[in-house]
């Protein structure tokens, strides 16, 4: 049996970060250190004041507060981490690739390898290694094929256990998932490890709420529950444009449908489209899996899914500009949340970027208002697409850090995150203070329309004939 007293995680970011804070406080026997290049991101972590680190999360402030010092440590000694641990979680970034073979949809492994590497330089024991990041099926065998091969003789498993939190909620769903999914081998050495990474979640959640499977179905398995979710949005997002020009409303349709228990009232909320580090990747990830073993269909049947949130994202900007009598040449918009979702400091593949993009190109002037987003993350966001040179995004893009200073004198509003604040603000004042006709576009179905109207806006709720 393999007691697990000292753990390491290599990636101090969304996935990284929350889930050994977690470890940590459930299981104050355990050393759990957190390790990443980026010695910016190390110090946020390690800020005295918890309030600032890098990730914004409810919750997460107090459980970091808890256990950093105790036993949950932060650091860039990478190498030492790896030398000191039996367990070594690999969280960093896969993003997708963008240059080579499978351009814009395999996921760019270069930062899996090279933790493999740096493992196998290292480590003089046995570790059991655990992937954490959301990697495409197989990843494990690359891994498993570096350590064997470039490593000193020692012992390594390779274990899958995705991640399944959502940001916003990470705290809540670590502290109580539905499942905790582990893959490894069948031999005596694979079961014990996954023996051991078991014991280490038992501290605090029911053992029949861990999943124990082979490394494979595990892999693909995190890929396909993302795909599931993200075809729920795609699905109601599709029947939005349906009723925009009909006279159904998509929260009656989507309340309808999820009053039925094979159906289930979750994952049915309209939107501008569906963001975040996972959904688009992981479905691209399969799509390219499908690929690449010559199963069209299968693959045409997921793209379809990406397909359609672009599709909704530019349709709402369009609908923009076609509403602001075809031309916002000049026109101040302003844009009322720029993260993914609520609650996340997070805007990987937010829909904000996506539509400020497009109204750019039309040469509007965008305002932007986030509770939590930083005004360098937004304009690296906007630089990252490559679309238009970065003198030329801060020339359009202003980043306001009050909401109402960001909405005067604008001809339009887009609420693009579904921040609960939004709905507590003087729409009196701001209709007041914005030119007329005041227009709201309501990317997430969030604020009351009806209410809006009675003071005079002019409102354009996702998936409500307007
Ligand atoms: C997702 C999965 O939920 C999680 O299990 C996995 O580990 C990582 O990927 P996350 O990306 O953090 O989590 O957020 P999620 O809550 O799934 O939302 C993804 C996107 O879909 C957001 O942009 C959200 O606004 C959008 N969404 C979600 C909708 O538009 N409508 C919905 O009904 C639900
Ligand atoms: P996720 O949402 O998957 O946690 P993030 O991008 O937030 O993704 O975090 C991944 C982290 O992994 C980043 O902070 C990055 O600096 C770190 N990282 C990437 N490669 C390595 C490496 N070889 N060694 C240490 N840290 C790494």
């Amino acid at each position: 049996m393999i007691q697990i007293t000292k753990i390491c995680c290599i990636g101090a970011g969304y996935v990284g970060g929350p889930t050994m804070a977690m470890i940590a406080k459930k299981c104050p026997h355990i050393k759990v250190t957190v390790v990443d290049l980026n010695e910016q991101r190390i110090a946020a972590w390690n800020d005295p004041d918890v309030e600032n680190i890098p990730v914004y999360e409810p919750g997460l402030s107090d459980v970091v507060a808890e256990a950093r010092g105790r036993n949950l440590f932060f650091s860039t000694d990478v190498e030492s981490a790896i030398d000191d641990a039996q367990m070594i979680f690999i969280s960093v970034n896969t993003p997708t690739k963008t240059y080579g073979a499978g351009k814009g949809q395999a996921a760019d492994l270069k930062w899996i390898e090279l933790c493999a590497r740096q493992i196998a330089r290292v480590a003089k024991d046995n570790k059991i290694i655990v992937e954490k990041s959301t990697l495409p099926v197989r990843t494990a065998s690359a891994i498993k094929d570096i350590l064997i091969h470039t490593g000193n003789g020692s012992q390594f498993q390779i274990l899958s256990n995705p991640e399944f939190l959502a940001e916003g909620t990470a705290v809540e769903d670590l502290d109580a998932p539905d499942r905790v999914l582990i893959g490894g081998d069948s031999t005596v050495e694979g079961q014990a490890a996954i023996q051991a990474l078991v014991d280490v979640y038992a501290n605090w959640i029911p053992r029949e709420r861990i999943l124990t499977t082979n490394v494979w179905s595990s892999e693909l398995s995190k890929l396909t529950a993302n795909a599931f979710l993200a075809q729920r949005v795609s699905s109601i997002n599709s029947l939005t444009e349906l009723c925009e020009k009909t006279e159904a409303d998509i929260n009656e349709v989507a309340k309808a449908i999820g009053t039925d228990s094979r159906i289930g009232p979750k994952f049915l909320k309209a939107s501008v489209g569906f963001g975040g580090s996972c959904f688009q990747k992981d479905i691209l990830n399969l799509v390219y899996i499908a690929r690449s073993y010559g199963l069209q269909e299968v693959a045409d049947y997921w793209e379809q899914v990406i397909i359609m949130n672009d599709h909704q994202k530019k349709r709402f900007a369009n609908q923009m500009i076609k509403e602001l009598y075809n031309t916002v040449n000049g026109k101040k918009i302003s844009f009322l949340g720029w993260a993914f979702k609520k609650d996340t400091n997070d805007t990987r593949e937010s829909a904000a970027i996506y539509v400020a993009d497009h109204l750019l190109h039309e040469q509007a002037n965008i305002a932007v208002y986030d509770p939590k987003v930083s005004a360098d993350q937004i304009y690296f966001d906007l630089d990252y697409l490559a679309t238009r040179s970065s003198e030329e995004n801060k020339k359009g893009v202003k980043i306001i850090s009050d909401p109402y200073e960001a909405c005067k004198g604008a001809h339009a509003i887009a609420v693009l995150t579904e921040w609960d604040e939004f709905k507590t603000y003087d729409w009196k004042k701001i209709y007041d203070s914005m030119l007329k006709p005041a227009k709201i576009f309501d990317g997430r179905n969030l604020l009351n329309a009806d209410e809006l109207r009675s003071i005079g806006f002019l409102v354009q709720t996702i998936g409500t004939k307007a």
